[in-house]
């Protein structure tokens, strides 16, 4: 591959060609993840995404992600919350957002551990296991409820249902979650997974870096829509009300949420594993017939509007009964979102610091020429 390196050989900005938001620019190299939106495929590190929500586990996703190396009895746990970040949390508002609290609890977390350079799999391990606790301890000081202290025999995500509820989850209400942590652990250099390697790439802390990529996601742009999946399926009631609903929204110019994406032309694949873990659930949500009838229609609808457009399904229209059939409220659902990327998140921070140059691209000035303060 060709690369360039130092903007000394580069020409003079205003003869370069400008990429808003980098689409298109190769600024970096991964072996974490491929996506392949042409083709609708996924891998990390080369195993396709369907065999690993099929075989694999998230702790198994994670630890491949870290190290490279598949094992399948890889295990990760949740681990206890320190008491500066309980004092923390507990001193937030109760109205504050899940997405606020998970970014503090981070930054917090990362105020009461040594996390010297360079960063190693200890510490995005350390990190992936002590999010998950964080987020149910904050989700029942809000509720006025003690915290649940972590089971060690509990695998992560178990884990993590049984400190937000109490009660140890059904296994296959724990695997409909293990499967969603898998398909929402990795997906190339999305703007979160950017700001993480920025932020590594000045040699600040892991902690640091999973903190601002917290609050790059939080963004409405990336956090995902799998709330207004369901909001938009109320809406429409029943199959026999969605084409109409569905004219209706499109000829208001509104978007049907968890169809399109930047990179797929092709259908997602994470939504089509999803699609096969929803229809699994013991508990599925009513709507989720309703869901899979309104799909068929909203696809010949986008596909008669955008004849040039492949708008196809994504990820979020089947992470939204997921995540309602495992029984958590939508207004953790960005938040959840964030515990499964920790992984490749934390990967990626690895990957950079393996070879790490300071990432600082270069700006066009448009504002005013040289000039003497007035007066
Ligand atoms: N419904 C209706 N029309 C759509 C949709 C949609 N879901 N998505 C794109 N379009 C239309 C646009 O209106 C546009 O039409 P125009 O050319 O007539 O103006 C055309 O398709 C191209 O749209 P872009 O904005 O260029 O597509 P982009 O690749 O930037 O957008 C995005 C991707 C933001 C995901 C978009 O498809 C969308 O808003 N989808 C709905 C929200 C959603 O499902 N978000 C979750 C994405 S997955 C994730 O974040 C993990």
């Amino acid at each position: 591959m060709t690369t360039s390196t130092g903007s000394a050989a580069a020409a003079p900005a205003h003869e370069r060609v400008l990429s808003p938001g980098l689409e298109g620019v190769l600024a970096g190299e991964t072996a974490l993840s491929k996506v392949d939106g042409a083709n609708g495929r996924l891998t990390y590190r080369g195993y396709r995404i369907g065999d690993l929500v099929e075989h694999g586990t998230y702790s198994s996703v994670a630890n491949l992600l870290w190290t490279g190396d598949w094992d399948p009895e890889a295990r990760l746990a949740t681990s206890a919350v320190p008491d500066a970040v309980l004092t923390t949390l507990r001193a937030l508002p109760r109205s504050a957002k899940p997405m606020d609290a998970l970014r503090t609890a981070v930054s917090a977390w990362g105020a009461t551990q040594t996390l010297d350079w360079p960063p190693t799999p200890e510490q995005a391990r350390a990190l992936t296991s002590f999010s998950p606790s964080a987020l149910a301890a904050f989700a029942r000081i809000r509720e006025g409820k003690d915290i649940v202290e972590p089971d060690p025999s509990l695998n992560l995500v178990e884990g993590f249902l049984y400190q937000l509820t109490g009660e140890t989850p059904e296994p296959a209400t724990a695997r409909a979650l293990d499967a969603y942590f898998i398909v929402g652990a990795e997906h190339g250099f999305n703007a979160s997974t950017f700001t993480a390697r920025v932020i590594t790439s000045t040699m600040s802390d892991i902690a640091s870096a999973i903190a601002g990529a917290i609050g790059t996601m939080k963004g409405p742009l990336h956090g995902g829509a799998p709330s207004e999946v369901v909001d938009q399926l109320a809406k429409m009631g029943s199959v026999e009300h969605a084409e109409e609903w569905l004219r209706g929204a499109l000829d208001r110019g509104e978007r049907l949420m968890g169809f399109g994406h930047r990179v797929y032309r092709a259908y997602d694949p994470r939504a089509a594993a999803l699609r096969k873990v929803a229809e699994g659930m013991e508990h599925k949500p009513d709507w989720l017939q309703t869901a899979i009838g309104v799909e068929d229609m909203a696809l010949r609808l986008l596909a008669e509007r955008h004849p040039d457009r492949p708008l196809k399904t994504n990820v979020e229209y089947y992470a939204a009964p997921v995540l309602m059939g495992v029984g958590l409220t939508p207004d953790l659902f960005p938040a959840t979102f964030s515990l499964a990327r920790h992984a490749g998140w934390t990967a990626h921070v690895l990957e950079q610091a393996a070879d790490n140059r300071l990432i600082r691209p270069d700006v066009r000035y448009v504002g005013e020429a040289e000039r003497d303060l007035p007066g």
